[in-house]
């Protein structure tokens, strides 16, 4: 019996329906039963963008993702502002000195960014914008729909990383202006690792760069996408469970699933509050709180170590901080098909950790904190 409990920000645990699923025997790529799982991927993702345009399915990572989404539609001497106030907003400004010329726009990590000095930081010249919708190293969830505007504003594409924001947040491409956003796997539709996502505008690809990457071409993906296929051989397995991760969805319904998220994130957040942990965002207002992973500061009297520690001694993982924040933060995911039960039985194993640490006087306040959230 797996008696371990993955509470990391992705990857996520994977319902067993849909590990059944991935357990398959393999079918042709080319013939009509791909196809048909081919079209229902593809059409069923696009309510989770909250988009009418294509989604196109990569073998691949999220970064690989990213890296599609600032390769096809920029070229060396194109401008583009990188919003970076974290570790995967860095990430887009790394991968923008391979392809095109970054203008850096960053603020504190766990802070949020001031639209106006966004705004500044626009010239004639910028091309594009890229930042991250909920940025998983820090737990802010960035203003999407603020930073849509100025791009609508100055004629700018608009790049998001909404790797672990769709499917477990209210994510609005079209309505926001998103031209090329980006899903990950293993994060909020909850199944393995190993696919990301694409959705593209018109806008996007008319802006079409004419030295893009091989294998991470969209253009060919567009072309095969017209035949309900990919252009390269499909992750067959990860197709399967995608199916099945698509079928738990609608069972579950968008809206409640968002709910499920926002209220085990605000669940998580009440735990903290009445344990005396403080949260490590420095953001207002609360909305600004990502709905699917809480970075909390590591109390005083407990080392990353221990806390960290004495949590997967009693069967539950959580995250660390990355970069500067290792040692000073830790972080607890809400993405996917998890249960309050699962959530609650963590910060309950986290009030053991805390109290055998001397940290604690009694057991159970964290809980209760949660427990009323979750049934309010
Ligand atoms: C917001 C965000 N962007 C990008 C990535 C990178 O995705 P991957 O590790 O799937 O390449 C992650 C992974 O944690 C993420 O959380």
């Amino acid at each position: 019996m797996d008696d371990t409990y993955l509470m990391i920000p992705g990857p996520v645990p994977v319902a067993s329906r849909i590990l059944r699923a991935m357990a398959k025997p393999m079918i042709s790529h080319r013939g009509s039963e791909f196809s048909r799982l081919y079209e229902y991927c593809a059409e069923g993702l696009k309510p989770l963008f909250g988009t009418q345009n294509d989604v196109y399915i990569l073998s691949g990572t999220g970064t690989l993702g990213m890296e599609a989404a600032v390769s096809n539609f920029l070229e060396k001497d194109d401008e583009v502002v990188c919003l970076v106030n974290g570790k995967f907003g860095d990430r887009f400004y790394k991968i923008a000195q391979r392809y095109a010329s970054p203008r850096l726009v960053e603020v504190e990590w766990g802070s949020s960014f001031d639209i106006e000095k966004v705004e500044e930081a626009i010239t004639p010249n910028t091309k594009a914008i890229t930042f991250v919708h909920n940025e998983t190293s820090t737990g802010v969830k960035n203003p999407a729909r603020e930073i849509g505007r100025i791009a609508q504003e100055h004629d700018c594409l608009l790049i998001m990383d909404g790797i672990t924001s769709i499917g477990g947040d209210d994510v609005r491409v079209d309505e926001w202006g998103v031209d090329v956003a980006v899903l990950g796997s293993q994060k909020c539709i909850g199944i393995p690792p190993g696919l990301s996502f694409v959705s593209v505008s018109e806008r996007a690809w008319e802006q079409l760069s004419d030295f893009r990457p091989f294998y991470c071409d969209l253009a060919a993906y567009r072309k095969s996408h017209a035949k309900l296929q990919t252009p390269y051989t499909p992750a067959l397995s990860l197709f399967f469970a995608l199916e099945e991760a698509l079928h738990i969805i609608e069972e579950e319904g968008l809206e409640r699933r968002i709910e499920r998220h926002r209220r085990a994130s605000s669940a998580i957040r009440a735990a903290m509050d009445a344990l005396g942990i403080e949260m490590f965002p420095s953001i207002e207002p609360p909305s600004a709180y990502s709905n699917t992973v809480c970075a909390m500061k590591i109390p005083e009297g407990i080392s990353d170590k221990e806390l960290r520690g004495g949590l997967q001694q009693r069967g539950v993982f959580v995250s660390g901080g990355q970069e500067h924040l290792k040692g000073r933060i830790f972080r607890l995911g809400t993405m996917g098909n998890f249960t309050y039960r699962e959530v609650l039985g963590a910060l309950s194993v986290l009030e053991q950790v805390l109290y055998a640490h001397g940290l604690l006087s009694e057991m159970g306040r964290g809980v209760e904190a949660a427990s009323k959230v979750i049934e309010e």
